[in-house]
């Protein structure tokens, strides 16, 4: 099966996670995307969602799904979401469609986060793939200096040549060379540094459930 694939058949079984009459949380990336295509077909047995991003909910009201403002609904029962990695603990980094600080956000509005991912995510030890990071700009190079000090290199984000501007209005740091084995407590002190908006691991926000795509179909990883 190809990676695309993959992401079809967790973005299906996703499905089955969703609350009918309630709010649904939706993440971002390609996995979602194939996870709002599948949501589709569900659409009346629904409220409606609440999106991490511009970009989700443009397709979800494409799609005939209607988006509430976070601010408008209550908790929520599941989040559904992708990842760029998982450990075996539900642990993740996320944030490789620049959309985590909203990412975070509903994972805490949420009773339940379902991670949806092909295999080549699930990891021994968070830090391979660089942690991204959103920051208040005036802050870029003080925290670079920061995280050098911790043995990463960061680097700003471009888009056409220039820093990506989140959908919050700031700018991203990708970490890289980090190998985080306490991810508790590296989200914890990272978020102390001024000038940090959200880093991108998901530990006090972890998984409840992941659903992998495998070659020899989904597996379901509960932590
Ligand atoms: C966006 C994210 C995504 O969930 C993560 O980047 C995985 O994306 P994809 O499903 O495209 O591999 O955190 O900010």
């Amino acid at each position: 099966m190809t990676q695309d694939e993959l992401k079809g058949l967790v973005g299906q079984a996703a499905l089955q996670y969703v609350v009918p009459g309630h709010i649904v949380g939706v993440g971002t990336g390609s996995t979602v995307n194939r996870f709002i295509d599948a949501l589709a077909g569900m659409k009346d047995r629904i409220a409606g969602a609440v999106s991490s991003s511009l970009a989700s909910t443009a397709r979800l009201e494409a799609l005939g799904i209607r988006v509430f403002d976070a601010n408008e609904v209550g908790e929520i029962p599941v989040y559904v979401d992708g990842a760029d990695e998982i450990d075996g603990r539900g642990f993740m980094i996320k944030g490789g469609g620049a959309a985590l600080t909203r990412e975070k956000i509903i994972a805490a509005q949420s009773a339940r986060f379902v991670c949806i991912a092909d295999e080549s995510k699930l990891v021994g030890v968070l830090g391979r793939y660089p942690v991204p990071v959103e920051v208040i700009p005036m802050a870029t190079q003080r925290l670079v200096r920061q995280f050098a000090a911790l043995g990463g290199t960061a680097q700003v984000r471009q888009r056409d040549g220039q820093p990506l501007v989140t959908d919050n209005g700031q700018h991203l740091l990708d970490v890289a060379g980090l190998a985080i084995a306490d991810p508790l407590r590296f989200e914890s002190d990272v978020n102390q540094w001024p000038g940090v908006v959200t880093v991108g691991v998901f530990a006090w926000h972890k998984a409840a459930v992941c659903l992998l795509g495998t070659a020899g179909g989904v597996r379901t990883l509960a932590f």
